[in-house]
């Protein structure tokens, strides 16, 4: 079974519209000949429409870093999937560890933002993974199988196969400590092997799993090299060209 590559930089509260609109030009122009690979851009959604426009005629996949459940009403500071998809996003990150831990959304929550994004036809990138606590508790299977199980409640198989999964361990988030490669290819089969519990095998081996968590030039060859990793969430090194362009081309 071979999975499409998907390697997704996360922009999260960085760059001005000029800055996100010239790296994304710049991503575009190294994704001309990526024929193998998808690759996506989640900016700030106050420069997701000039991103959008930078990246018309690419094949750079737009993405947004979180959606409402709702298509409108009184939700002040949230952004609704059509939205989204009115300023062409095709992608859109959801239950980032930042927005558990940070802004409090729960499992919940989260299944709310994933069955409306699949409801508009977005593609939700659902991230899940244990902190550093959890796992030196021996919680981290537990964890996961909550927040997976959570995540997906009542959300049907059809709709299921356009998610893609992000494992993102959370004491690796921006600490310069990846999980091992061991580490990581254990979670993501895990994963899988849950995903063919709550669906089929079927689904569980086309589901994109991608791994997050300090992904840099230098250990991406090895991660991509996993049987179950099938990608990236990348956030530091996806804001500088040079390092996100070797990412993309991962051997
Ligand atoms: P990082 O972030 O690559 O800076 O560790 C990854 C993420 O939060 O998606």
């Amino acid at each position: 079974m071979s999975r499409r590559a998907l390697l997704a930089g996360n922009w999260k509260m960085h760059l001005t519209i000029a800055q996100a609109v010239e790296l994304a030009q710049a991503v575009a122009a190294v994704c001309a000949d990526c024929r193998d690979r998808d690759v996506m851009l989640a900016p700030p959604f106050t420069a997701l429409a000039g991103v959008a426009q930078a990246l018309q005629g690419s094949n750079v996949f737009l993405g947004a870093q979180n959606v409402a459940w709702e298509a409108q009403g009184a939700f002040t500071g949230e952004i609704a999937p059509p939205m989204l998809i009115d300023i062409g996003v095709r992608m859109v990150i959801i239950g980032h560890s930042e927005r558990r831990q940070i802004f409090l959304e729960d499992n919940v929550m989260i299944n709310r933002r994933l069955r409306a994004a699949l409801e508009f036809g977005l593609i939700p990138v659902l991230c899940i993974g244990e902190t550093l606590e959890e796992r030196e508790s021996g919680a981290t299977f537990a964890v996961l199988e909550k927040q997976l199980r959570g995540a997906l409640h009542d959300v049907p198989p059809g709709q299921a196969e356009q998610i893609v999964l992000a494992y993102e361990p959370v004491w690796a988030i921006g600490t310069g400590k990846t999980a091992s490669t061991e580490q990581a290819q254990e979670a993501h089969h895990f994963l899988r092997n849950l995903l063919a519990d709550i669906y089929n095998k079927k689904l569980a081996e086309t589901i994109r799993v991608l791994y997050g968590g300090s992904v840099k030039p230098d250990n991406i060859d090895a991660l991509m090299a996993q049987a179950d990793i099938d990608g990236a969430l990348v956030g530091g090194a996806a804001l500088q060209v040079e390092s996100f362009k070797r990412i993309i081309r991962f051997q």
